[in-house]
């Protein structure tokens, strides 16, 4: 594996994809239990979290458009969580695209004729332009390699509608300034409650470094985690300012390992995650440059040539 995201010859994915591919259709996308799959263990699936869990997971349908033809889900997966439903409900079609068959196959279970499967690579999406009404892409773009991120948000553009919007949930990593902040004391809350994550989080350094998915931080080098890259707000500004009217707002300013450490029941947890997410609402965009995942947004202006015809 080189991560440059060169093609190897004859797949049309390089090294690095085909090994993320791998991880996703071997072990990602398998079973663990009833509707669940392994890739589930980055969440925090407790009782005590799930309202909040759920209501982050709503914030994404409020800026897709009211209807559409199509609604592209980029890195579908399996459409895992019930509330991802929701999203393409008022469109005729869901576009699943994934590089994972497996994602697919899963997908293809839940809704059936409402989807259209496309196995495809984010960075070189196979659609003509402005054909989608509505795009979502949820922890996805990390998995390319650094140097195609921003090529994927440009496929994104391309492919979307004019008016249309598109809605990207992304991760700062290791550089979020406010999870930072809590990374002692996380080790400490950790550490108190006999878990294994003091051993491992400290090894990673803070800015722009290959990163791994917070639960990654538990195993990363262990055939349960895969590879992922994560720039930071300071780069997404930098680099996607060709996107006209770019907006990052907060989708959860908190990590999984976060909830794991401080959100308890016996510790008014769901009270807790009651006043987060109302901060969130408050000052959307502040916990959105310094919390630990994005809300990505943007929107394509009117086609002034052809007048809208979508
Ligand atoms: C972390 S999962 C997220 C799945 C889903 N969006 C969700 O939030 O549950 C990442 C998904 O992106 C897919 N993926 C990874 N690299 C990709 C690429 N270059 N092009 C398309 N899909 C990719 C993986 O196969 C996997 O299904």
């Amino acid at each position: 594996m080189d991560g440059t995201g060169c093609p190897s010859r004859g797949t049309g994915l390089s090294d690095l994809k085909q090994e993320v591919r791998r991880f996703y259709d071997a072990i990602g996308w398998r079973h663990i239990g009833e509707g669940l799959y392994q890739n589930a263990r980055y969440e925090d699936l407790r009782d005590v979290s799930r309202d909040y869990v759920q209501r982050c997971h709503r914030r994404v349908r409020r800026f897709l458009p009211k209807n559409g033809k199509y609604l592209l889900d980029a890195g579908s997966g399996p459409i895992q969580y019930p509330e991802y439903l929701e999203y393409s409900e008022d469109f005729s079609f869901r576009v699943c695209l994934d590089i994972s068959k497996v994602a697919l196959d899963e997908a293809r279970i839940r809704i059936a004729e409402h989807g259209l499967f496309v196995i495809a690579d984010i960075a070189r999406l196979p659609f003509r332009d402005d054909i989608f009404k509505g795009i979502v892409s949820l922890h996805t773009i990390h998995h390319l390699p650094g140097d195609e991120h921003q090529l994927a948000f440009k496929e994104l553009l391309r492919t979307l509608a004019h008016q249309g919007c598109a809605v990207i949930v992304y991760s700062w990593g290791n550089a979020s300034r406010l999870m930072r902040l809590f990374r002692r004391p996380m080790l400490w809350a950790n550490s108190l409650m006999g878990g294994s994550e003091s051993k491992t989080n400290s090894q990673f350094p803070e800015e722009n470094v290959p990163a791994m998915h917070d639960a990654e931080l538990l195993e990363s080098s262990s055939p349960s985690a895969t590879f992922t890259f994560k720039h930071s707000f300071k780069w997404m500004k930098r680099n996607l300012a060709f996107i006209e009217g770019l907006e990052v707002r907060v989708w959860r300013s908190v990590s999984t390992s976060f909830m794991r450490a401080f959100i308890h029941p016996k510790l008014l947890g769901r009270l807790w995650l009651r006043i987060i997410f109302s901060l969130e609402e408050l000052l959307p965009h502040l916990l959105g440059h310094f919390g630990q995942y994005p809300l990505i947004l943007f929107t394509k202006p009117a086609d002034k040539v052809s007048g809208e015809r979508h």
